[in-house]
């Protein structure tokens, strides 16, 4: 897939403006998975919406069609790719590598609630979304009357290089000295390969700063793209008014670019093939998605480049 030019050459500054107009048009998606959070049992009611239980209804009967006949299905692949983040991160929080996260692009992801109150004050859970989204699940996680000072939610703008809403003074406010994780879910895709490379660029320098930096992304390469995928992609594009990137062919290409961005360790899982940490998925919905697992490694040449 074309990462040509994202190498090099990216500029800095702040957040475009055509970047954080498609961004506000992702935020009903946020809707959708986040009642579907809630339908598996994995959130608690407070952070379900309306519109939510809406559009998760209106696609009910093509979910269950198609898991019926045992082809790939969106609750499958959405439930695929959040149980093996969960897993991943869970792993890294019990060997001590990790006892801070942002979460980007939080919308109504059920994570930060749930990790909290596992991990209680050992862990510091920090939500963060672009300012509307982030005071709503700021107002709905105050109805299930979970909060705690290791857990908030601050106003981000994953497209920003500085100022109050990038992702380094959200990484300036929390402990140097403790192992940090980054998690975007849902966010890659909206975005073209460009914006995508800068993002990582931006999430590489700001985990440079901790002991252990882990970066756990979901990200739909285009080999595991068959035609039902690709259509899916063009409706969901639709829907969001944009378009639904597949940004690289392969997992030697992703890689490629994590390692530009500081990841100088970096895999993409299958889900399919960690059933041992998440249980269960459904094995034809979960090879279309890979969770990224990078971690930032300061050896010479894989400190992050500046883009
Ligand atoms: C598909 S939803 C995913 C929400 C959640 N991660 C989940 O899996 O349920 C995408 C989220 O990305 C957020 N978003 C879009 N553009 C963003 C940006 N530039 N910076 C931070 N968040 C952004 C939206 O507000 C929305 O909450």
């Amino acid at each position: 897939m074309s990462t040509s030019g994202t190498s090099s050459g990216t500029s800095s500054g702040t957040s475009s403006g055509a970047t954080t107009s498609s961004s506000a048009r992702i935020s009903p998606t946020a809707h959708y998975t986040g009642y579907t959070w809630l339908a598996h049992g994995l959130s608690h009611p407070a952070l379900a919406t309306p519109t939510g239980r809406f559009l998760y209804r209106a696609l009910t009967p093509a979910n269950r069609a198609l898991a019926a006949a045992g082809k790939a299905n969106l609750d499958g692949f959405l439930l695929a790719r959040h149980h093996l983040i969960d897993a991943l991160l869970r792993q890294a929080i019990e060997r001590g590598e990790v006892s801070q996260v942002i979460e980007v692009a939080c919308g109504l992801s059920p994570r930060g609630y749930r990790f909290a109150r596992e991990h209680g004050p050992a862990l510091t859970y920090v939500e963060a979304d672009l300012p509307a989204m982030a005071a709503r699940k700021r107002e709905l996680l105050a109805q299930t009357g979970a909060s705690s000072p290791h857990h908030r939610v601050v106003e981000i703008d994953a497209t920003a290089d500085d100022g109050a809403r990038s992702i380094d003074a959200v990484a300036a406010g929390l402990d140097p000295g403790r192992g940090t994780a980054i998690i975007t879910e849902g966010l890659l895709n909206y975005f073209d390969p460009v914006s995508v490379a800068r993002m990582w660029r931006r999430f590489g320098r700001a985990l440079a700063r901790f002991p252990h930096g882990l970066y756990l992304a979901d990200l739909h390469l285009g080999e595991d793209a068959r035609p039902v995928e690709r259509l899916f992609a063009g409706l969901l594009g639709v829907f969001v008014r944009g378009r639904i990137h597949f940004h690289f062919d392969d997992e030697a290409a992703a890689v490629r670019e994590l390692a530009i961005a500081g990841f100088g360790r970096a895999a993409l899982r299958r889900p399919e093939a960690h059933q041992d940490l998440t249980g269960p998925v459904d094995a034809a919905s979960a090879r279309a998605v890979r969770i990224i697992e990078g971690r930032v490694q300061l050896d010479a040449g894989t400190a992050p480049r500046s883009s």
